[in-house]
């Protein structure tokens, strides 16, 4: 059924259209709302031209970096093109009027549509059940730890308080582990950069709740020994739950399911082209074994002899993890996109990834240290260690340069594993020139660091309104207001 789904063409999908107040066609206001609650005046909303307005946007368009208006190779973060087309099903007025309090039987096509997601997601994934509530990717790590908690609660498990993550995890892996309320015991890499066999039966034990792995992990390799690996934690009691973030890298060429997963998260903005939420709105679906099923969160979408149906009888469910339905918009795009390339458009999509971030590799490692590169999956990382004590120029200025040449740095940081990183995922929507330009570009840096050292990069980036901002408190103290003369 899902297989047929992939493979075929959009078909019509089935879809009503509700009775929303301000819907095409539906009755005018004054004749739905108690005249207690009409406007006795109009809303004094600003006067502007349409042109106007096409300004105004555009220039706000404009000072954003987008995938749009420049190579944004920003590791770990898949910045590939969305197509307009997957907005396609967002149009749709039918989706669009929809209200998040409208009786199910209303809303049969939204629901047919995501229970056709979830279908696909557990095809995709290897594993048969899905849920499409967390609002981003952290918020399905933290799903899925509840998920695994409460199932070793209701085994009687409670001495497995422990999750194993390794040091190449992604940043939100342990900070998910501790919100859930385990204990994080992290597991050194190998020398080549994976998870070590070795370290992680030591780890093991009694107490351990889960492994939490990052596959393919963040410097860019997949973890060779996953089936192992699910075996020692299997072994030891544990669940194996996977960080399907960087999916990109793997989709349609091998399942977590079939190399031992219990339960996974995707990012649906990372690998189906939805637009990145920045926290939200998003949308983070986790897929989990028929043992974990029974520990999602309510209510499950199922189907029955009417038509769909939302089930909140589930006892052992963790409860709701967010309200309504979920970002439905997302889910439509993420649905358009999976249909709109079938299984052998997501298979070439994870081919081109590859092989972009291969060939970027080949360039960069011409003028710049790369430890665990002599391939990669998805993304690679750089460092800068070797130029910092040769030159005095860190990773942060190479970032900054990138700027002024016209693109978006890569991540620079992180991996916390290697020093003075430069992580850099080209995706597969880049064309060779540009995967050129950029390389160019950067060992020009590299050059101009080696000639003249930091003083050319004291002051970069200069083509922007502001050069160095200090990050760290911009974060922790943001000013969110703006006023002409620049004071709260
Ligand atoms: C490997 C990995 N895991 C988890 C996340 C967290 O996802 P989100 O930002 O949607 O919460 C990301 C985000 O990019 C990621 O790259």
């Amino acid at each position: 059924m899902t297989e047929k789904l992939i493979f075929e063409k959009s078909r019509p999908g089935r879809r009503c259209v509700p009775p929303t107040p301000s819907a095409p066609g539906a009755p005018p206001p004054e004749e739905i709302l108690p005249p207690s609650l009409l406007r006795k005046r109009p809303a004094e909303l600003p006067q502007v031209t349409e042109l106007e307005l096409a300004r105004h946007y555009t220039r706000l368009s404009t000072k954003n970096a987008a995938v749009t208006n420049r190579f944004y190779p920003l590791g770990s973060c898949t910045m590939k093109y969305n197509p307009p087309a997957i907005l396609s099903e967002l149009d749709r007025p039918e989706n669009a009027w929809l209200h998040p309090l409208q009786d199910e039987e209303e809303c049969q096509g939204i629901l047919e549509m995501m229970k056709e997601l979830e279908e696909m997601l557990a095809e995709i994934s290897g594993l048969p059940h899905v849920t499409l509530q967390p609002a981003a990717g952290a918020h399905g790590e933290l799903t899925s730890l509840l998920v695994i908690r409460k199932a070793l609660l209701d085994k009687g498990a409670r001495d497995r308080h422990v999750i194993l993550v390794p040091d190449s995890a992604h940043g939100t892996n342990p900070a998910s582990s501790a919100m859930a309320g385990f204990k994080v015991r992290t597991i050194r890499s190998t020398a080549e950069g994976r998870v070590s066999l070795e370290e992680l039966k030591k780890a093991c034990g009694p107490d351990t709740a889960a492994l939490m792995l990052t596959n393919p992990n963040t410097l860019g390799l997949f973890e060779k020994d996953i089936a192992r690996i699910c075996g020692i934690v299997h072994e030891a009691g544990g669940y194996v739950y996977m960080d399907g973030a960087n999916l990109n890298a793997i989709l349609g060429w091998t399942r977590p399911g079939d190399f031992g997963v219990d339960a996974m998260h995707f990012n649906l903005h990372k690998t189906f082209a939805t637009p990145h939420g920045m926290g939200g709105p998003g949308a983070g679906p986790i897929a989990v074994t028929g043992e974990l099923e029974p520990f999602l969160p309510v209510p499950r979408i199922s189907r029955g002899p009417n038509g769909f149906l939302l089930d909140w009888n589930r006892p052992k469910s963790i409860g709701s993890v967010r309200g309504f339905y979920g970002n439905t918009g997302v889910m439509a795009m993420a649905w358009t996109y999976i249909r709109l390339l079938g299984k052998e458009g997501l298979k070439r999509v994870s081919a081109h990834a590859v092989l972009n971030a291969n060939y970027l590799l080949s360039k960069v490692r011409k003028f710049l240290q790369v430890p665990h590169g002599e391939g990669c999956l998805h993304e690679f990382v750089a460092t800068a260690k070797p130029l910092l004590s040769e030159t005095g120029v860190r990773a942060l200025d190479l970032a900054k340069g990138l700027i002024d040449k016209g693109f978006h740095p890569p991540t620079v940081y992180f991996p916390l594993i290697v020093p003075e990183a430069l992580m850099i995922e080209p995706t597969e929507t880049e064309t060779k020139e540009t995967l050129d330009a950029f390389a160019k570009a950067l060992e020009s840096l590299v050059q101009e660091a080696r000639r003249e050292g930091t003083e050319p990069f004291a002051a970069r980036p200069e083509t922007t309104e502001v050069s160095r901002p200090d990050e760290v408190r911009a974060v922790k103290e943001p000013r969110l207001r703006w006023t002409p003369d620049g004071e709260e």
